[in-house]
């Protein structure tokens, strides 16, 4: 069954020069988890924020859970780094390293829990031979790189396939969607079987972030 919905507002829609503030901002407002997207201009043609970010969000009081999202490749050297900084999740996409298993082994031998993430390409066979070694699974409803991009409809189909996989379990894995989620679709989300909705530009390019996060909470339930 999916878990306990939790919202999750995506940084890099945040005003950057104000980055703590928007932060607790959103945090007051209601949100649960705080997604950190980590681009390299490399896996994906855009750059966004390392590590050192991450730990001066942490120094500047933020203790919620964060969720860092790896578009890095190669991504085993930097993971360390973001544990280090405090990051609760770490989420790799299986293209952006040489041996699925052995990043997800590290990053919970890191301490931290382990995600991987599926892009609109890709099959979710491959997460068969790795389940026992995740904690969350990231369906991106968009490729990776940018916010605020059209929700991708077939996504769905994604999402109910990694439920079924789930459900098979004995203990709890996240089941996240990232991308164009907004208030309008987010319930259709939940429907499909996810628990965790990425939101970047509905959430910061909205006037009332709490207005917004509860509107998408009243979706989901
Ligand atoms: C895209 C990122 C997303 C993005 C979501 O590569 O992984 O987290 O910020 O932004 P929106 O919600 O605007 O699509
Ligand atoms: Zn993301």
């Amino acid at each position: 069954m999916p878990l306990t919905p939790w919202i999750a507002p995506s940084i890099l829609s945040a005003d950057f020069a104000r980055l703590g503030e928007e932060v607790d901002a959103v945090l007051a407002a209601g949100a649960d988890l705080v997604h950190f997207d980590v681009m390299d201009n490399h896996y994906v043609p855009n750059l966004t924020v390392g590590p050192l970010v991450l730990k001066a969000l942490r120094g500047h009081g933020v203790t919620a859970p964060v969720d860092v999202h790896l578009m890095v490749k190669p991504v085993d050297r930097i993971v360390g780094d973001f544990i280090e900084a405090g990051a609760d999740y770490v989420t790799i996409h299986p293209e952006a390293t040489e041996h699925v298993h052995r990043s997800l082994s590290l990053i919970r031998e890191g301490g931290a829990r382990a995600g991987l993430s599926l892009n609109p390409g890709t099959s979710v066979t491959v997460l068969d031979p790795v389940l026992d070694l995740v904690d969350l699974v990231l369906v991106m409803s968009v490729n990776p790189g940018f916010g605020g991009q059209a929700f991708i409809p077939r996504s769905l189909d994604a999402v109910r396939a990694v439920r079924e996989r789930l459900d098979g379990l004995d203990r709890e894995v996240r089941l996240e969607i990232d991308g164009g989620i907004k208030v309008d679709n987010i319930g259709a989300a939940r429907e499909a079987g996810a628990d965790t909705f990425v939101a970047g530009s509905a959430i910061f390019g909205s006037d009332d972030y709490a207005a917004t996060i509860a509107a998408m909470r009243a979706q989901i339930g």
